[in-house]
């Protein structure tokens, strides 16, 4: 894909290959976030003049563009908060903390991310809840079938991400949620390594609650969004309390809280981030989530060609469609690669990528991970091959 003068990084004489931990952020992004900075900083939501009129306009406009971009029913559905993981947090703490009872099963996987880990390990000391594991398969993916071998009547929970972020399998969201709404289960989808990369549509899939971070989609750090459904945002119970969220209160302790979704967004919030996620999606709609994905797998498709025919190397999830790639060099730690690639410019993440437990299921502890994204080239996958072709220099290069 032809992205060169888009992204000032591309720029710089680097091969990134972390797309997984986050993505390089386009021009646009970065003017659309300087603009507010230069031209209309203001508050949202609190001011009666002008700029602070545009902010309200631009910050509210970016609800309806991930509205659209996610094909939530309503707006109201799209809560703006720091990233995945507290999108998360709210998920558990704010409603499952009150909805689920001593003895009620949550199943999540090997391979979840630890965002969508501990805060159910929490819930469940706080409150007696059980934590279970649905198998992976041979190649880490999780069946319906295996699904359905979990369940039990005691299954009020599944949580799980759409994509993986180590070994990238991509889960059948949609079959699932069918199968768990006929059987009272509510489902939660950790979207941060697929609200990226292909597209999203909650009402197809109708899960329950979606989590995903701008910043792994182009769009500036320290912003993330909760999608749930109106009726179970309802139910939802405010982590933060403050100002924004609230309607009235009075010195006997009564508290009015406001509407959805601003009920949920207590204080100020990241409006530069927000405003620069609304420039991201605006970006990944014209460049369009099937090419996107497409695109990937392609790739992915070029880098496993390419370094199956390198014999020290051990791929770990060749099997799994997405664009991220977890390997091991023979007798080289996964840390020493990825500091031998750095000494040429290649970024890729290595060590257990935040999933801890799914060294049971992959049977190493660490792996190499090159995570793919769109403006990625065949070029950079021969940079990275040819590096990892000679193991005695990675081996010298090491000592
Ligand atoms: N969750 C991010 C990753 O997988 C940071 O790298």
């Amino acid at each position: 894909m032809n992205t060169k003068g888009e992204f000032p990084m591309l720029n710089r004489d680097i091969v990134y290959l972390d797309n997984g931990a986050t993505t390089w952020k386009p021009q646009c992004v970065i003017d659309a976030i300087v603009d507010y900075y230069s031209n209309y900083t203001a508050n949202a939501h609190r001011g009666d003049y002008d700029i602070s009129l545009k902010v309200d306009m631009a910050y509210e406009g970016t609800r309806d563009k991930v509205q659209k971009f996610i094909n939530a029913k309503h707006r109201e559905e799209i809560v703006f908060t720091s990233g995945s993981t507290e999108s998360l947090n709210m998920i558990v703490n704010g409603f499952f903390d009150h909805v689920l009872e001593s003895g009620d099963e949550v199943i999540i996987s090997d391979s979840e991310h630890a965002s969508n880990v501990l805060p159910w390990f929490r819930l469940a000391k706080k409150k007696g809840i059980i934590v279970k594991y649905v198998p992976l398969d041979d190649t880490f993916h999780v069946t319906l079938d295996a699904i359905k071998r979990t369940v039990t009547p005691k299954t009020k929970v599944i949580s799980l991400a759409e994509i993986t972020n180590v070994v990238g399998d991509v889960r059948p969201i949609k079959e699932i949620t069918e199968f768990a709404h006929k059987n009272n289960i509510f489902v939660v989808v950790d979207g941060a390594q697929s609200v990226p990369h292909k597209k999203t549509d909650v009402q197809d899939t109708d899960v329950d609650f979606l989590a995903f971070s701008a910043h792994k989609m182009c769009g500036p750090t320290g912003v993330g969004i909760l999608y749930g459904k109106q009726e179970l945002l309802e139910e939802l119970d405010p982590i933060n309390m403050g100002g924004g969220m609230n309607e009235s209160f009075d010195n006997e302790n009564a508290i009015f809280l406001k509407e959805l979704p601003t009920r949920l967004e207590a204080g100020t919030p990241n409006i530069a981030g927000v405003i620069g996620l609304g420039a991201a999606i605006d970006y990944l709609e014209e460049v369009g989530m099937d090419n996107i994905f497409c695109h990937e797998i392609a790739l992915k498709k070029y880098l496993i060609e390419k370094l199956t025919q390198v014999k020290h190397i051990d791929i770990i999830n060749e099997e799994c469609d997405s664009g991220i790639l977890a390997f091991n060099v023979d007798g080289v730690f996964p840390q020493d690669v990825a500091i031998y690639l750095n000494k040429y410019n290649i970024c890729v993440r290595a060590g257990n990528h935040c999933a801890k437990i799914l060294k049971k299921a992959v049977g190493v502890k660490n792996t190499v991970r090159a995570s793919l994204y769109f403006y990625n080239t065949k070029e950079d996958i021969d940079s990275l091959v040819e590096l990892l072709k000679d193991r005695d220099k990675i081996m010298k290069e090491m000592i």
